[in-house]
């Protein structure tokens, strides 16, 4: 019998966490294939150490990087530093990473200097515009050059790999591991009532995330103007909850736009399962987050995407999220109507999955298993329904 493959995987923040989660489960039901051995950089401390609970992950490194407020460049130093002793030391056959933060770019280029093969996790994302989101765009594009296998989520992330001159044998249409995640954990009964937010049944709950580094300063603030003007316009039908970013760029000055208003509920970044459990029980949600846009599709939530361009183009054509920039004036618009316009609400919020249909990790870990030769065959590929 061949030695199992070792399989690294490295992240660092929230969002990587829950779409690797599924991914390190499907891996650990081939022992005889694969070992894992799981890093993470940090990069997140709270709001990471919030999902690996919740998945039951216990990493084997914990690299710590984190500082306050701290620089794209001490993370990517600080990780390539970090991830060069590990691999030197491990040793593995393969490196995964997911997604398009700055953890996810340096692990790939610490991978590439070692020449450890890598494995990207939602590959192929692309606004296509250099600074939004920033670095986000970037990194990914660098991690497609980086890259030996792409797991594209969508038909549209494949494409635009495909257009990039990328080796279609190196591409495997898997769907988004979010969604397996998603339906993990939406499943679960919760009871929203421990959160002791008090929400009234009666009113209508809007459901807001923001953090992305390109809004901060002006447009963060014309964001929270809006918002303030919701909640005083609506005051007696609907109820604001908005768990609060970590970045003291994001908190302070929300905290400083929305603190004292009434039907404003601002808390900290709530643990994935409540945070689920809010996105089904909101009336609509306001975010400029890649997974929420992700995610609110499914659960049939409308989803206004603070930003002006985005990566995740596939929900905006099923009609069930709509971008409405940072812009004071359009969101406060958009969301008014949806409020008042029971038609339009009804358009935005049909359940569809264009990104994924609970598979992608079966899938991701069985194109690895296609790579190693433990299969003869590549997967069947994921089909938007
Ligand atoms: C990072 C990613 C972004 C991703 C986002 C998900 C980069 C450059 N950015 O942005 O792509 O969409 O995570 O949320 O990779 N902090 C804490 N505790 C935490 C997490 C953050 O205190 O658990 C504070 C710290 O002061 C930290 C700051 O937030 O310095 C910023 O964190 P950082 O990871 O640099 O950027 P994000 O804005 O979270
Ligand atoms: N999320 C969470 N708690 C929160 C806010 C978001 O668990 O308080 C989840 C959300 O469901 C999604 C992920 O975190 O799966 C998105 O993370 P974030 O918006 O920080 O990053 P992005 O997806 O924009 O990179």
């Amino acid at each position: 019998m061949t030695q199992p493959k070792k399989i690294m995987f490295v992240f660092g923040t929230r969002p990587e966490a829950i779409k690797m989660a599924p991914v390190i489960g499907e891996v650990k039901k081939f022992p005889d294939w694969f070992e894992s051995i799981i890093v993470v950089t940090g990069q997140h401390r709270q709001m990471l150490d919030q999902v690996l609970q919740l998945f039951s992950i216990r990493p084997d490194h914990d690299l710590a990087i984190m500082e306050k407020n701290q620089s794209i460049a001490k993370i990517v130093a600080k990780t390539l530093l970090g991830l060069e002793t590990l691999i030197a030391g491990n040793k593995p056959d393969i490196l995964l990473v997911q997604g398009d933060t700055s953890t996810a770019f340096a692990a790939g280029l610490v991978s590439y200097y070692y020449q450890v093969p890598l494995g990207h996790v939602e590959a192929g994302l692309r606004t296509f515009d250099k600074w939004r989101p920033f670095p986000e765009e970037i990194n990914r594009k660098l991690l497609t050059s980086l890259s030996d296998l792409h797991f594209a989520p969508t038909k549209t992330s494949v494409s635009n790999l495909l257009k990039e001159a990328i080796d279609p044998a190196s591409i495997f249409l898997t769907g988004n591991t979010v969604i397996d995640a998603l339906l993990r954990i939406a499943k679960r009964e919760y009871d929203l009532s421990q959160l002791r937010l008090n929400l009234d049944p009666k009113k209508k709950m809007i459901l807001v995330t923001m953090h992305r580094r390109e809004s901060f300063g002006g447009p963060l603030e014309a964001v929270c103007r809006s918002i303030a003007r919701l909640a005083v316009a609506f005051k007696d039908e609907v109820e604001i909850v908005l768990p609060v970013h970590q970045n003291p760029n994001v908190k302070e000055v929300v905290k400083q736009a929305l603190g004292e208003i009434k039907n404003i509920k601002l808390i900290g970044p709530q643990e994935y399962e409540p945070f689920v459990h809010l996105m089904k029980v909101s009336r609509l949600i306001l975010s400029d987050s890649g997974g929420v846009q992700e995610e609110g599709p499914s659960l049939g939530k409308p989803v206004l995407v603070m930003r002006e361009k985005t990566e995740r183009p596939e929900a905006v054509a099923a009609g069930t999220v709509k971008l409405v920039g940072m812009d004071e004036e359009i969101i406060f618009k958009t969301v008014a109507k949806l409020l008042k316009d029971k038609k339009e609400y009804q358009k935005m919020s049909k359940a569809v999955n264009p990104y994924g249909d609970g598979r992608a990790a079966e899938r991701t870990v069985q194109a690895l298993a296609y790579y190693f030769g433990f299969k003869k065959t590549k997967p069947k590929e994921f089909a938007a329904k």
